[in-house]
């Protein structure tokens, strides 16, 4: 039985290889970039580094994480952080993009280069309210069982425990089903949402 419990380090190349399995729309991402490191380095592997504790995972029988929910507490914190020590080594390994493919990405390359290097993005106007963010992702065989909602369940009360109040995320607006997801969980839009780059948010208590 798959089972929730803290992420561990040697996790680490299981949340690159699920974070790439699920980039494209909530679907398999490989091959989309000239580089498949590059997901994961802008959306997952940063988290892991600044907040291995309030990382999850769904193991699987043989304790292989087949899913994740990652957070940070503090988001201007962290874009401060990521700013000092993630985006300089990530423009340096990714100074420029790569040739493009034949898969029709959501974001070009280009633009992804540009996320990556540019933590700011993540400085939304309703930071006050909703200071944490989170990234969630299972591989296909995990979803559709409850564990989705039980990591953002993990997530809100291990937030709770520190006095966090609220946190957000953002989405690929492509990805109908999440959106569908976070709908049923009872997140609602915050001000700042456009439709081509969605925001929601939700308390940490019910
Ligand atoms: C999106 C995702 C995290 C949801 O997790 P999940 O384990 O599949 O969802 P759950 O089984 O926990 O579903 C929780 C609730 O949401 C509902 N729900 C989930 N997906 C739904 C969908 N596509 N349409 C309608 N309702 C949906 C479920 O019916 C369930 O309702 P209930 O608890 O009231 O019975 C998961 O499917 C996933 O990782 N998808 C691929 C990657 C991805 O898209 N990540 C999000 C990026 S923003």
């Amino acid at each position: 039985m798959p089972a929730i419990r803290p992420y561990r380090v040697a996790d680490r190349d299981r949340i690159r290889h699920i974070c790439l399995l699920t980039a494209r729309g909530g679907g398999d991402a490989t091959g989309v970039y000239s580089d498949d490191s590059l997901m994961p380095e802008v959306f997952a592997l940063p988290y892991v580094e600044y907040a291995p504790d309030l990382a999850f995972v769904v193991a699987d029988d043989d304790d292989l994480a087949v899913g994740y929910v990652l957070g940070v507490a503090d988001t201007a914190a962290f874009v401060d952080w990521y700013a000092r020590e993630w985006a300089p080594g990530f423009r340096e390994r990714h100074p420029s993009p790569g040739p493009v493919t034949a898969a029709a990405p959501t974001f070009t390359e280009a633009e992804l280069l540009e996320a990556g290097g540019d933590p700011e993005r993540m400085r939304i106007a309703e930071l006050d309210d909703y200071p944490a963010h989170l990234h969630i992702d299972l591989l296909p065989e995990l979803q559709g069982l409850g564990f989705g909602r039980r990591l953002i369940d993990v997530l809100r009360a291990a937030l709770a425990e520190r006095g966090v109040p609220a946190l957000h995320l953002g989405m690929d607006p492509a990805n109908t089903s999440a959106r569908a997801f976070y709908d049923r969980l009872g997140f609602h839009e915050l001000p700042s949402s456009r439709p081509e780059a969605p925001l929601l948010g939700i308390a940490t208590r019910d």
